[in-house]
């Protein structure tokens, strides 16, 4: 497959055409940002560390027959994808209360969530991806009620998937962005699953393993990272 012209450079990724148009490549750079791009830092070996993890993770997903734009690693910063007509919702799932959540309602953090909830954001930085809900989502256009239920049940056969998984390496999955678009008319998961993207404590000693370590400045980011991929299997080389 061959790497054509660049389409797009996100925050932390960067998307290219390919000679096949059905699919792209994603480039995963060191670049790391946080609240909304207003912070970002350059962190050695993310890329790398992110591309391995998510490709690990999207295999798993695909085996227990979740719908996902991963085809193949190319190498250790890219990779590739199906190109889909992104959905621009995020569609948050949380065990635990933590981050926004206990912003915006002043519940405690560390608090299980029984049941899980789930949240739509809308993906635009400018705005600072403002919650939303199913009627806004239809009203303007963004997806449609029956997009939204299969992004919702999809994003809820995800945490099954994933909370098992990540109990097994002694962790807690606290919550999780993702994002969805349409290949050939059916909802696929895309972009990425990281710890860039979700929230991840030690079971035992709720040590954060995740992008709150760079969003709090409590170092030792990729190092977090790694030791949450070793955990689960992730292999590094
Ligand atoms: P952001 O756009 O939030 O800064 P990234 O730096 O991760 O995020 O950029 C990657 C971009 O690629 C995102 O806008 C994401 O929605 C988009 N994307 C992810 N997967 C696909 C895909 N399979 N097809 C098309 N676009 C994708
Ligand atoms: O962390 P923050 O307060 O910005 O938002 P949140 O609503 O608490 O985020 C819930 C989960 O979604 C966390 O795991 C975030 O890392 C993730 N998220 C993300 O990856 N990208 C966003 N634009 C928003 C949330």
């Amino acid at each position: 497959m061959e790497k054509r012209q660049e389409l797009y450079a996100g925050k932390a990724k960067s998307v290219f055409a390919t000679d096949d148009p059905d699919h792209l490549i994603l480039t995963f750079r060191d670049d790391t940002s946080a609240f909304d791009g207003e912070r970002m830092e350059s962190l050695a070996r993310k890329g790398m560390v992110n591309n391995r993890f998510n490709a690990f993770i999207m295999e798993q997903l695909a085996a227990a027959g979740i719908p996902t734009h991963f085809t193949q690693r190319l190498s250790d910063t890219e990779s590739v994808v199906k190109k889909l007509d992104m959905i621009p919702v995020e569609c948050v799932v949380r065990n635990i209360a933590a981050g926004g959540l206990v912003k915006r309602l002043g519940v405690e953090e560390g608090k299980e969530l029984n049941p899980p909830t789930f949240e739509l954001f809308l993906k635009n930085d400018a705005l600072h991806d403002p919650m939303i809900n199913e009627s806004l989502a239809e009203t303007f256009g963004w997806a449609t009620p029956e997009q939204l239920a299969e992004m919702k049940a999809l994003t809820f056969r995800v945490n099954d998937v994933l909370k098992r998984l990540f109990a097994d390496g002694g962790l807690l999955l606290v919550d999780y962005k993702l994002e969805f678009g349409l290949f050939k008319g059916e909802i696929v998961l895309g972009d990425e699953f990281s710890p860039d993207g979700c929230r991840l404590w030690d079971a035992e000693t709720r040590e954060k393993l995740d992008k709150d370590r760079f969003r709090q400045g409590l170092g030792g980011v990729i190092e977090a990272y790694e030791e949450v991929g070793r955990r689960i299997g992730v292999g590094f080389d």
